[in-house]
């Protein structure tokens, strides 16, 4: 029934009437646009599979008990990160056939979208509703674009993680409880691993390189600078980001050589099947690890990359109302969900994140996620470049297309070049 609406859609678009069908009114919604049933709530995610399907559904499970008459369809397109998803996406928003919401990142992501006036502005409703009141100010200016907020975040992720599994650094000699300061010191235990014929550091695919690349900017810049990547105040061509490349380009010899064809879950499930020792990743890798019965500190441990210790890496995933989308009371329905302490708790438990929602119950949060809970509250919050939060849809694909490309020639001043030139494209625009 969907697609059947989709491509009515399309077509009335092709034939120019799509003015006249928003004025004969479809499903009662602000929304206009097209159809795909009243009771009908497409959701568009890239939470396709595995645990970050598991967070989903509980997501889900709370929005049916409490909207038994909208029903949820999946509308996720599978790829971590959004690699494949925002794609989609975005030729779904250009053709005027758009989910009744999405997924988006809260920061310069969410720019993308409000400055191409695809989404709504949702202050009202958060007056409304009293939402301004439910999540922490730093997060709200993120979600807001000249005084007006455009979606509902769902949850707070931190970046800079590194995974270990402690029997594998226990067979190549390292001691599990070992602290790393620097990456220079945690280079010298990549190195012990190595020498004990085990992967050090997994790895997947492009999106996944740009992730390590910005902890290690992070670790080897510290906070204030790796701001000022984002703003201009930091150069990208000059010499201490030339030492943090050379860094990134020691750390990925250490990685496995099949990266390219693996996604995250793939590269952390070899550290939870004692293939790796470590990977960097988002604590949706938590939830990886959870759903597979492990115990932190027995089976696995979980650290801020070395040299970042303090600081949260920080990204939110939030939803929005699109302009001209098929159901907006079915929009609003999952916003309330989202939006509200019993939503987020079943999904954050289940996803590995934290609530954004402050009045959501954490007590019964795993262990590592009560660490989160108090680094997000403690630590100095940064931006994520690879989730959205640093920079741009296009600023981020110019650095994507750099690190690939590093991945097949390890030339470091390449790489420079290259992420040098997607700043300056991105700050001038
Ligand atoms: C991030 C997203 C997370 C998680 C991750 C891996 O961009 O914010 O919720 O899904 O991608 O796919």
């Amino acid at each position: 029934m969907r697609r059947t609406s989709r491509t009515l859609v399309a077509a009335m678009a092709t034939a120019g009437l799509l003015a006249l069908a928003a004025c004969g009114g479809d499903d009662g919604g602000s929304g206009g646009g097209g159809g795909g049933g009243d009771a009908e709530v497409e959701v568009f995610t890239w939470w396709a599979e595995g645990s970050e399907k598991e967070g989903l559904d509980a997501l889900v499970g709370v929005f049916s008990e409490q909207n038994p008459d909208f029903e949820f369809v999946n509308g996720a397109v599978a790829g971590g990160a959004g690699s494949d998803a925002k794609n989609v996406l975005a030729s779904r928003l250009q053709t005027n056939d758009p989910p009744a919401t999405f997924q988006a990142h809260a920061g310069a992501e969410l720019s993308d979208y409000i400055d191409q006036g695809q989404i709504e502005g949702l202050s009202a409703m958060y007056d409304e509703k009293g939402w301004s009141e439910l999540f922490p100010e730093g997060l709200l200016e993120r979600l807001e674009q000249d005084g007006e907020i455009y979606s509902v975040p769902s949850n707070i992720h931190r970046a800079n993680v590194v995974w270990a599994n402690p029997a594998v650094l226990e067979e190549a000699g390292l001691d599990p409880e070992a602290t790393y300061d620097s990456l220079d010191d945690w280079i010298t235990a990549l190195e012990k691993v190595d020498a004990a014929g085990m992967i050090p550091l997994s790895v997947a695919t492009d999106w996944t390189q740009v992730h390590l690349l910005e902890t290690v900017l992070l670790a080897d810049l510290g906070a204030e600078a790796y701001n000022g990547l984002w703003d201009g105040s930091t150069d990208w061509a000059g010499s201490e980001v030339t030492d943090a490349l050379e860094n990134y380009a020691t750390l990925m010899e250490f990685t496995n050589s099949d990266r390219q064809s693996l996604d995250w879950p793939d590269a952390t499930q070899l550290v939870i099947d004692g293939d790796a020792a470590f990977n960097v990743m988002g604590d949706w890798a938590e939830a990886a690890f959870a759903t597979q019965d492990k115990e932190l500190g027995t089976d696995y441990l979980a650290f801020p990359v070395p040299g970042t210790d303090g600081v949260f890496d920080f990204l939110a995933d939030s939803f929005t109302m699109p302009v001209n989308g098929p159901n907006a009371e079915g929009t609003e329905a999952w916003l309330d969900t989202v939006a509200s302490a019993e939503g987020q708790e079943a999904f954050n438990k289940a996803k590995g994140s934290i609530p954004a929602n402050l009045e959501a119950e954490t007590s019964d949060f795993g262990e590592y996620q009560q660490q989160a809970i108090e680094s997000w509250e403690n630590d100095e919050i940064v931006s994520s470049l690879a989730h959205g939060a640093a920079a741009s849809v296009s600023w981020l694909t110019d650095a994507t297309a750099a690190v690939a490309k590093f991945g097949s020639d390890s030339d470091v001043a390449g790489l420079q070049e290259g992420l040098a030139a997607a700043a300056e494209k991105a700050l001038a625009a």
